[in-house]
C-alpha cells in the first residue's frame, strides 16, 4: 500500500493534470501558499460553496446571506482583537534558518505519538479479528494508555503556556521533547516570538493621506459590523443567523500541505445571534447540524471526528473543530465557536454605536451572544478531492484511476461521446448536449477510443458518460455509464435528463439534511 506522502503527492499531481488546482504564478516559479483553481477546480469550488449556501441560507427561514467588503475600517481589527492577539508563536532553527510555528512543531510531535496508537490498534484489530473491541483496547492496553497520557500531558502544557503567553515554556517544551528541525536535523533553536498574521495595505492615492488597512483575516467581522443593518432591514427575530462566503488573508508561517493552509483562501461562515445564556444549547445544536452536513456527502462517517479546543481563542467560551482524515492525518476542517458577546460588545465600545437587540418577548434590550460556524472552502475542496481519488483494481487485472467526487459536487455531470466521428453520430451527440446543458454542466468528447474516453472522464470525476452509437440512429437510445459502478444501461434519449438529475440534483442531497 502506498504511504501517506505518496498518496498526497498523487492528489497534488492529479489536481494539476486534470485542471483542478495549480500553484499561483507558476511560470514565475510560483508564489508560496497561493493557488489558482483551473476549469474543473473552479466548478468544484463553486458547487461546494453552493451546497453550503443552500443548506445554510435557502434551507433556513431564519438565516440570510450577505457579501461584505474585504477592505474594512482598520479600527474593526483593533476591536476584534486581531491587532493585539492574532499571532502565531514563531521559532527559527539557527542552522537551517527555517522558521516554524512553535505550536505546530509540538503538535506534529504529538501526531507521531498518535500514529503509534493507530498502529497498535490496527495490529490488535488484525490479531483479534471480529472479537476486537476498540474502546476496551484503548482503555486497557498499557502501551496505548501510556501514549495517550503522554499526548494529553504535552497538549495540556502547550495550551497552558500559550494561554499565559509563556513563550519561554513553549521553547522549553520543544527542547524537552527533543524536537529536531526537519531540514537540518538540529536542535539549535532561537527563542519563541509572536508574529501577527494580518497583511497590511494602504488605501488612498498620496503617501501622506493614505490610510493603513488590513486585508481581512476572517469574513466574520463583516457580519458583526452589519448585524443591526441586517436585523432592521430583515426584521428577523433572535435567534437568527447571517451567513457569507468570501476571501480571507493570513500571512501564514507554516505554508505547506498544498491548499490546506494558504495565505489567500476562502471562508464560509455563519454567525448565529442568540439570547445570552442559551449559548451552550445552540453550540451543541450547531455542532450536530454541521456534522450532518458533512455526513450528507457520503464520504464516510469514519473520516470525521470532533476535537474540543484546549486553548480557546480570545473571543470564545467554547470551541470545537470538525476534523477530517486528510492524507496527512486528522486535521481541522471546520470550527464551531461560541463567541459570547465579545465581538458585538467590543464594536459597541470602539465605534460608540449601540449594537443591541430589543427582545419583544423579554421586553428588554441586550447585546446578543453568537455561535459561529466557520469552514474553509479550500480545505473542504481538499477533503473532497483527496477522499475522491482512488486507484481501483479491475476484474481483468488492470487498474483505473477514478475521482469519486460526490455527484452533487462534480464539476461536469456528464460527458457525451459519439462512438465514432462519422455516420451522423457527432450531430446527435451535439443535440443531446444542447438539451442537457440547460440543466447541467456537460461536455462533448470525441477523441480516442471510447474506452480511453471513459478512463479520462473517470479520472476527471464525471459521474456519467452518455455514448451515442449506431443503435441510436435506429431507436433513439444511448448507453449511460455510471462512473463508480461502471455499469452501463441503455436508455431513451428523452430519459437522460431525469436519469442524471436523480443523482446530481442538489435538492435530493439537501433532503438528507433534516436533523432528528
Ligand atoms: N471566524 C473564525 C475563524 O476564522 P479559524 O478557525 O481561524 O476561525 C476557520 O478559521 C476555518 O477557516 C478553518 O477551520 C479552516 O477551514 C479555514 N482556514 C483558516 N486558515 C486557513 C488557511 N490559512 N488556509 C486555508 N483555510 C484556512
Amino acid at each position: 500500500m502506498a504511504n501517506q506522502e505518496d498518496i498526497f503527492r498523487k492528489v497534488i499531481s492529479h489536481a494539476k493534470e486534470y485542471g483542478y488546482v495549480v500553484q499561483s504564478s507558476e511560470i514565475y516559479d510560483g508564489l508560496s501558499a497561493v493557488y489558482d483553481y483551473l476549469q474543473n477546480g473552479a466548478e468544484l469550488k463553486k458547487n461546494i460553496r453552493e451546497y453550503w449556501w443552500q443548506a445554510m441560507v435557502q434551507m433556513n427561514e431564519n438565516i440570510v446571506g450577505i457579501d461584505s467588503a474585504i477592505f474594512m475600517h482598520p479600527t474593526i481589527w483593533k476591536a476584534s482583537g486581531h491587532v493585539d492577539a492574532f499571532n502565531d508563536p514563531l521559532i527559527d532553527n539557527k542552522d537551517s534558518k527555517k522558521r516554524y510555528r512553535a505550536d505546530v512543531l509540538v503538535e506534529d510531535h504529538v501526531a507521531k505519538i498518535e500514529a503509534k496508537i493507530e498502529k497498535e490498534v490496527n495490529k490488535a484489530a488484525k490479531r483479534f479479528g471480529e472479537a476486537f473491541d476498540k474502546e476496551q483496547f484503548l482503555a486497557t492496553n498499557t502501551r496505548v494508555v501510556e501514549y495517550q497520557e503522554r499526548s494529553q500531558t504535552i497538549l495540556k502544557r502547550l495550551a497552558r503556556s500559550l494561554e499565559k503567553e509563556d513563550l519561554e515554556d513553549v521553547k522549553n517544551l520543544i527542547v524537552e521533547l527533543d524536537i529536531v528541525c526537519p531540514v537540518s536535523g538540529s536542535k539549535n533553536w532561537t527563542d519563541v516570538k509572536q508574529f501577527n498574521l494580518m497583511f497590511g495595505t494602504k488605501l488612498g492615492a498620496s503617501a501622506d493621506s493614505a490610510m493603513d488597512l488590513y486585508l481581512r483575516p476572517e469574513t466574520a467581522q463583516g457580519i458583526f459590523v452589519n448585524f443591526l443593518n441586517v436585523q432592521k432591514s430583515s426584521r428577523l427575530k433572535i435567534p437568527f443567523g447571517i451567513a457569507q462566503t468570501g476571501k480571507a488573508f493570513r500571512n501564514e508561517i507554516v505554508a505547506r500541505q498544498f491548499i490546506f493552509r494558504m495565505r489567500e483562501f476562502e471562508q464560509m461562515e455563519m454567525q448565529f445571534f442568540i439570547r445570552p445564556g442559551t449559548q451552550k444549547e445552540w453550540y451543541e445544536t450547531w455542532k450536530k447540524i454541521r456534522m450532518n452536513w458533512h455526513l450528507s456527502l457520503g464520504m464516510g462517517e469514519e473520516k470525521y471526528r470532533f476535537h474540543d479546543h484546549e486553548k480557546l481563542a480570545h473571543y470564545a467560551d467554547a470551541a470545537a473543530d470538525i476534523e477530517f482524515k486528510f492524507p496527512f492525518g486528522f486535521k481541522e476542517l471546520e470550527g464551531i465557536h461560541s463567541r459570547t458577546d465579545f465581538d458585538l460588545g467590543s464594536h459597541e465600545k470602539f465605534s460608540g454605536k449601540k449594537l443591541q437587540y430589543f427582545d419583544p418577548e423579554l421586553e428588554e434590550s441586550y447585546v446578543p451572544y453568537v455561535v459561529e460556524t466557520s469552514i474553509g472552502l479550500d480545505r473542504m475542496f481538499l477533503a473532497v478531492l483527496s477522499n475522491a481519488l482512488v486507484e481501483e483494481e479491475l476484474e481483468n487485472g488492470s487498474t483505473r484511476t477514478v475521482l469519486k467526487i460526490p455527484a452533487v459536487l462534480a464539476p461536469t455531470k456528464a460527458a457525451v461521446l459519439p462512438l465514432v466521428k462519422k455516420d451522423g453520430l457527432p450531430e446527435i451527440a451535439h443535440k443531446i448536449i444542447a438539451d442537457l446543458r440547460l440543466d447541467f454542466n456537460v461536455i462533448y468528447d470525441e477523441k480516442d477510443a471510447v474506452g480511453r474516453r471513459y478512463r479520462r472522464q473517470d479520472a476527471a470525476g464525471t459521474p456519467f458518460c452518455i455514448t451515442v452509437d449506431h443503435q441510436t440512429l435506429e431507436d433513439n437510445t444511448v448507453t449511460i455509464r455510471h462512473r463508480d459502478t461502471m455499469e452501463q444501461k441503455r436508455i431513451a434519449i428523452k430519459d437522460i435528463t431525469s436519469a442524471i438529475e436523480k443523482e446530481v440534483a442538489m435538492k435530493y442531497w439537501l433532503q438528507k439534511l433534516a436533523v432528528d
